[in-house]
């Protein structure tokens, strides 16, 4: 079998998911050729660095110098994933971490570097690999489930303090001069979001067009500079309406997923609730009475997409999330970074002090974000904002 070189770009943060999946990978033709990393305390954190020699570089440019690469993995910060895969797509083919970057024309930008290079970018949203999805995404472009007609999704983590501060650019929607856009729908709950517009594409490959978007979006945090609680209603270019809802501004650690995806002949339900508890499973019931099972939501750290890109990077081909897929999610987020954020007032708020970390709660937000869910509507004046 042909062996598959890998430089990891950008490991201290998600990327060290790269790092642990590689050191266990079952596959001894896969090698970690190089890293780039700034941060120092690498050799301390992964042991795999020094028992295999791998050498660390600060700039992509010092790795490919002494280096070639088939695939490089890029886990770097939003708004650096232009720059980083212009210096790596001419060598190598490239998995870059999601969202694909920050601004329009840099996804062009990586469309064209693909024809001129001929080496691929695929974009690391996991749910897009997953099998499971994938057998749901063929039913549905075959008809078996009929024309879509409504989709909807929440997905939420509870974010603080450490969260916002772990580096300089979480919750900005500029650093250093750069559009980042951070926010719980570009970054820590894009998955359910995206996993919607990608469902709905019409090619394994492709996610649907995204044509209107309406939403309000919120503040609570102090230290966030762009929103943190955001309900979305997003209309594909064939008019099926696509709700979203997502905060890091809740009482739980995590609420959901749910979903649920309206088709003409059935209905998709994750985390549906059959008597034991809600059921993180993608169930279709068809109207006939047919049900099936497609399986359980995939987790942050499964690594199918890992295992995809090796196997396009050894044999051809590309994976099945392109840039193009990747672009409603992008298109989407800068709608929003043109609307207005309003701050929640402070009599909403409840200021949370646990396990060394600062929060701030959205007083009665999951009744709100609940019966929103339930209705298919924005919270319109049920959260209280700053005059
Ligand atoms: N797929 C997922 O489930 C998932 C989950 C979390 C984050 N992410 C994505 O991963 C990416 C990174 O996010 P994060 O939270 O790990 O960010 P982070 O800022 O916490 O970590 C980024 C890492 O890149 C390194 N880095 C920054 N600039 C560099 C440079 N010029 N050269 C070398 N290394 C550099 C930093 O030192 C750090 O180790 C983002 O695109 C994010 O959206 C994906």
């Amino acid at each position: 079998m042909k062996q598959v070189k890998i430089f990891l770009f950008g490991i201290g943060g998600y990327g060290s998911f790269y790092v642990n999946a590689l050191s266990d990978w079952k596959d001894k033709d896969v090698v970690i050729e190089g890293i780039c990393e700034l941060m120092p305390g690498m050799e301390e954190r992964f042991p795999i660095i020094r028992e295999r020699q791998i050498p660390i570089y600060k700039s992509p440019e010092e790795f490919y110098a002494q280096h070639q690469a088939d695939l490089a993995i890029i886990s770097t910060p939003i708004h650096l994933h232009h720059p980083h895969v212009k210096a790596c797509i001419a060598h190598s083919n490239v998995l870059v971490e999601k969202p694909v970057c920050a601004v329009l024309s840099e996804a062009e930008d990586m469309l064209r570097w693909e024809q001129e290079t001929g080496h691929f970018v695929a974009v690391g949203y996991q749910l897009n690999y997953d099998r499971n999805l994938n057998a749901l995404k063929r039913d549905i472009l075959s008809g078996k489930l009929g024309k879509p007609v409504c989709m909807k999704a929440l997905q939420a983590f509870k974010r603080g303090y450490n969260y916002y501060h772990r580096n300089n650019w979480a919750g900005k929607r500029i650093v250093d001069g750069c559009p980042v856009n951070d926010s719980p729908v570009n970054n820590s709950s894009a998955h359910q979001f995206q996993n919607m517009l990608f469902l709905l594409g019409d090619a394994m490959d492709r996610a649907a067009e995204v044509k209107a978007v309406e939403a309000e979006l919120y503040r609570a945090g102090s230290y966030v500079e762009n929103f943190d609680t955001a309900a979305l209603k997003v209309t594909t270019a064939e008019d099926v309406p696509v709700y979203y809802y997502t905060t890091h501004n809740m009482e739980a650690d995590q609420w959901g997923p749910m979903s649920e995806f309206c088709f003409e002949n059935a209905v998709v339900y994750l985390g549906k609730d059959y008597g034991q508890g809600p059921l993180m499973d993608y169930v279709a019931e068809w109207k006939d009475g047919t049900v099936h099972d497609y399986g359980p939501v995939p987790t942050a750290w499964s690594m199918q997409k890992l295992e995809d890109a090796i196997e396009c990077a050894r044999n051809g081909g590309h994976p099945v999330c392109t840039v193009q897929a990747a672009m409603s999610h992008l298109r989407t987020v800068l709608w929003l970074s043109e609307m207005p954020v309003y701050p929640v007032s402070e009599e909403a708020l409840i200021l949370e002090e646990k396990n060394g970390d600062t929060f701030y709660r959205i007083r009665d937000l999951e009744n709100i974000f609940s019966r929103c869910y339930e209705e298919k509507s924005l919270p319109g004046g049920r959260i209280p904002v700053e005059e």
